[in-house]
């Protein structure tokens, strides 16, 4: 029993010896963890922290330094010195700077600097030109185009413009660098009328006008392409009128007439204009038409060509019936005896067309005036116009 008991007693020391090693194994492995955890701690506090930038993007001219790259640094020193870097041209710079961490350990890091133009050039210029038509203008003589690149930069023009035409354009001076940064700039180009040129050339015209004489001695003038001879309007085969000319009976035929129209009526005659004013394109269609219905040569006899019918004048007009019965009537026997108290000639008496270039035609009368027709009436003799200044009316 004793023995029993003695040999429980070691028993149980045994046991206790074996846990209380156990507890030392696990003691002492626990300081080594932690150890190790605590210097991981620590080394890893004291390693170096560095932020950069891997491409640093800048504009030309700016300024910077070979350590504008780095944004953060930690445990650690730079040893490479601050330079300025130069960014005068477009380029990429490969940079390298030496750090030195905490445990003295030294490294190169490298990253690239990227130089390129953001600016668009600046243009100097005038806002607004002005030149006289027909009178062309360097319009890039005094700009001006100034670049952070200092390359030479040539201008260029935008926009429709025309020297020989008056007005005002809207244009453009465009500049572009070689990084493509443009610049447009609005201007303004008036080109003015060229008044004062025009003014000489009429003058010009004017002291060109023919200042000639017919055959018996009467002035020839040309105004615009309108001919007067001794001071009136003549058209006939000879004498043309321009096609724009005239835009109705002037207002002294009209009046004349409407006077003589009364002073018949008195007489208890009825005329009337059957045709007044006509157009050059009116006179075309008309002459076109006889051409068509009777041959040219035959038109010629008794239609004016355009351009040369005195009804563009709006001077003379066509009384009543435009026929040759006509003659026969009352109205055309007082007419032909009292026109000329109205200023109105008959313009195509009969057996003169070798002299007006017409048949006799006894309802066209032509507005001169009171005194030339007086003398064209010539007491009951007409003479006629050509006769009279000693003109022809041909076709040339
Ligand atoms: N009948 C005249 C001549 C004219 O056509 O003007
Ligand atoms: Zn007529």
């Amino acid at each position: 029993m004793e023995e029993k008991k003695v040999v429980l007693k070691r028993k149980k020391k045994l046991v206790l010896k074996k846990k209380a090693f156990a507890f030392l194994i696990i003691t002492i492995l626990t300081i080594i963890i932690l150890t190790i955890i605590l210097v991981k701690i620590i080394l890893n506090s004291k390693k170096l922290n560095l932020e950069y930038e891997k491409e640093l993007n800048v504009s030309l001219n700016d300024k910077i330094t070979n350590l504008d790259a780095i944004r953060k640094i930690k445990n650690g020193k730079i040893l490479t010195k601050k330079k300025k870097i130069n960014t005068t041209k477009i380029r990429k710079i490969k940079v390298t700077f030496e750090v030195e961490d905490y445990f003295k350990k030294k490294t190169k890091y490298h990253y690239i600097i990227i130089i390129n133009d953001k600016e668009k050039p600046t243009i100097k210029y005038t806002k607004e030109l002005e030149t006289e038509e027909g009178k062309e203008l360097d319009l890039l003589k005094d700009v001006i185009v100034e670049d952070n690149s200092r390359e030479k930069i040539t201008p260029t023009i935008e926009g429709e413009y025309d020297f020989n035409k008056a007005g005002e354009y809207k244009l453009f001076y465009v500049a572009k660098d070689s990084s493509k940064n443009e610049a447009r700039e609005e201007f303004i180009l008036k080109v003015t009328e060229k008044k004062i040129e025009k003014k000489v050339v009429e003058e010009k015209k004017e002291n060109n006008s023919n200042r000639n004489k017919t055959s018996k001695g009467f002035d020839i003038t040309t105004k615009n392409g309108v001919t007067y001879i001794g001071g009136y309007l003549i058209v006939n085969k000879t004498y043309s009128l321009p096609s724009s000319y005239g835009n109705g009976l002037t207002g002294e035929t009209r009046n004349n007439f409407n006077r003589m129209k009364s002073a018949a009526k008195e007489e208890n005659l009825d005329i009337f204009i059957s045709s007044g004013y006509r157009s050059y394109n009116r006179q075309k269609t008309l002459y076109n038409n006889y051409v068509s219905n009777d041959g040219k040569e035959e038109a010629d006899t008794y239609s004016a060509r355009p351009g040369h019918s005195e009804h563009q004048s709006g001077l003379a007009l066509d009384v009543n019936t435009v026929d040759d019965s006509f003659a026969n009537t009352e109205e055309a026997k007082w007419l032909v005896e009292n026109c000329y108290k109205y200023g109105f000639i008959l313009r195509y008496p009969k057996g003169k067309s070798n002299e007006t270039g017409y048949k006799y035609e006894p309802w066209h009368f032509r507005y001169v005036g009171e005194d030339l027709a007086t003398k064209l009436y010539n007491n009951g003799n007409w003479i006629t116009m050509e006769n009279y200044f000693g003109i022809t009316s041909t076709y040339k």
